[in-house]
């Protein structure tokens, strides 16, 4: 495996709309980002990704892009950014953009003029066909769903023409099959390498591809018809060797892509060093333990053995051939604490660390959500207005729809809602959380910053926010934490997750209680003799091999063998 910054790198995400907000107008800004990225760097980490901070009329807040080349007024300008990129540079911060280029806003310039002029050359950046008529009723052209409800396809005006779109009817979906697209997406990721941006998070890069001809979806599913179109199409890996040949690989960039659901073989091939398409892909399985089919709204008990599957089988899939990223939460999913069946007023301090421990030590490049290195929960919404995420009120429109009564709906979108994670971020006990001086915020929260937040973390002796540090700091400087290989101990164990990462005579051992009972685990031999680096309780009960658990806890041992 060869060397680069992203190896050894810790990232860390930022959604801007709810970070800080420095001229109290309830938009997090670019100048609250400013204000607060020693915190940050005092964390230990790499390098930031921040979630879209172009133009955008925010139908899906920040994916849906109006201007690629521009930042958006409500974050601040153009100097703005081009400020922030210094100060993170002159921390040693490495910057990573978003890029959404599966589709665009409808208010883009590309788009409005593809649908107001029937022969510009735009209409063929877009996915446009005719509807089709069956007994004087006009049907769109094939019956592919959204990814957020509905139909894939929306009508354009009173034509009988359909465009598509794979998210909200606000977001239209390019048309990768024309090069002019794809060189026009390679001249953006220039236009920003050229600034000095260190890297791209792509939004749902393996939607680029589809099939045609345009076809109906004849199977049986009921949910998310059409995927197998547009998930993974044929031309998928010659469109990012491609990209990656005209803008990446001209720049010492990273690439990390944001894949839906794709095919196992699929994954590897992406990131395959010697295939040079992306660096890296975010692996999401793991996530889905504590729901039903990967539908975040629909809880079920939570499946350590499903969760151990969905973190361990990317590292063995990846490890030799590619790169591996370590995820718990990002924008899009809730607070991870609150999930996966912890119960957060008792166990919150010990769940949160044994997360942190378990997850980044594995191999990959792990990425921490801005508030996740405070253990923030979910918050307590009482009813749907309350929520700002456009696909909350989709998926609760739709099942109100199909007869589910509204306050049961409601529970269903509580569990699983992105609108968790987009609630200001929880700084001190002041009005707002210290998000801004009082100005009600684009996306309200509880008050539960009260008992929860950054400068309460950071003076209490039970910080989380000093165990990542403790995390971050070993896994930018074991050896065994970045490169080793990934053994897992207790596979068929459903309360203990462990595993240890082997390089070069050095040995990492994980091991961790993810229950809230005492449970008593065997200590391989060979962690004898070991010294410990981390653990989330002031000591632990061994006698002999076993050690008893106490919950949620979690150690890890370091060895060498010389
Ligand atoms: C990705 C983003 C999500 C967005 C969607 C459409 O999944 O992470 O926030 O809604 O793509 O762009």
């Amino acid at each position: 495996m060869k060397t680069h910054w992203y190896k050894n790198a810790v990232i860390y995400q930022i959604y801007p709309f709810s970070f800080m907000d420095s001229n109290n107008d309830g938009w997090g800004d670019i100048g609250g980002i400013i204000s607060r990225l020693d915190y940050i760097k005092d964390l230990g980490v790499t390098a930031i990704w921040f979630s879209p901070l172009y133009k955008s009329p925010d139908c899906d807040y920040g994916y849906d892009i109006s201007d690629y080349r521009d930042i958006d007024e409500k974050f601040g300008t153009m100097r703005d950014f081009e400020r922030l990129l210094d100060e993170c540079h002159k921390r040693e911060l490495k910057v990573i953009m978003d890029m959404v280029i599966n589709h665009t806003s409808t208010e883009h310039p590309w788009f409005k003029e593809a649908v107001s002029d029937k022969n510009s050359k735009y209409r063929d950046y877009y996915i446009i066909r005719q509807g089709r008529r069956e007994k004087g009723k006009l049907l769109p052209p094939s019956n592919w769903a959204s990814t957020f409800t509905g139909s894939a396809w929306e009508r354009i005006g009173d034509s009988d023409e359909f465009y598509l779109h794979l998210f909200c009817r606000e977001q239209a979906d390019l048309n990768w099959e024309n090069p002019e697209v794809r060189k026009e997406m390679a001249d953006i990721l220039n236009f920003w390498m050229d600034k000095g941006v260190d890297g791209f998070r792509f939004d749902v890069f393996n939607m680029f591809s589809k099939v045609y001809p345009i076809r109906d979806d004849d199977s049986k599913k009921t949910f998310q018809k059409g995927a197998k179109f547009f998930v993974d199409g044929p031309r998928m890996h010659e469109f990012l060797k491609e990209l990656s040949g005209n803008s990446l690989s001209l720049y010492d960039s990273f690439s990390v892509g944001e894949s839906f659901h794709p095919s196992r073989e699929n994954a590897l091939e992406y990131v395959k060093e010697e295939n040079r398409e992306l660096d890296a892909i975010f692996n999401f399985a793991h996530l889905d333990s504590d729901n039903i089919g990967g539908m975040k709204f629909f809880r079920k008990p939570f499946d350590l053995l499903q969760f151990k599957k969905g973190l361990f089988e990317p590292q063995k899939d990846n490890y030799g051939a590619g790169w591996n990223t370590l995820v718990l939460e990002n924008h899009d999913n809730p607070r991870s604490v609150s999930r996966f069946g912890i119960d957060t007023e008792h166990f919150r301090y010990e769940a949160a660390t044994l997360l942190a421990a378990v997850c980044f030590l594995g191999f990959g490049t792990p990425f921490i959500y801005m508030g996740e290195e405070l253990g923030l929960t979910n918050t307590r919404f009482n009813n749907i207005d309350e929520m700002k995420d456009p696909v909350s009120h989709f998926v609760y429109d739709l099942m109100k729809h199909y007869g589910m009564p509204g306050g049961l709906a409601f529970r269903f979108i509580r569990y699983g809602a992105r609108d968790h994670a987009r609630v200001p971020m929880a700084w001190d006990g002041t009005v707002n959380g210290g998000f801004n001086n009082g100005h009600e915020p684009w996306q309200g929260s509880d008050r539960s910053y009260r008992q929860i937040n950054a400068e309460k973390d950071l003076a209490s002796d039970r910080s989380v926010y000093r165990f990542y540090q403790k995390v971050i700091r070993l896994k930018k400087e074991n050896e065994a934490a970045i490169w080793g290989r990934t053994e897992e101990y207790a596979h068929s164990s459903k309360k203990i997750i462990a595993y240890s990462r082997e390089y070069k005579g050095e040995m990492l051992f994980v091991a961790a209680n993810f229950s809230k009972k005492n449970v008593s685990f065997d200590l391989p031999e060979w962690v004898s003799g070991a010294d410990l680096l981390i653990n989330n309780y002031e000591g632990f009960d061994k006698a002999g091999k076993a050690v008893s658990f106490q919950p949620y806890q979690v150690l890890v041992f370091d060895k060498r063998f010389d």
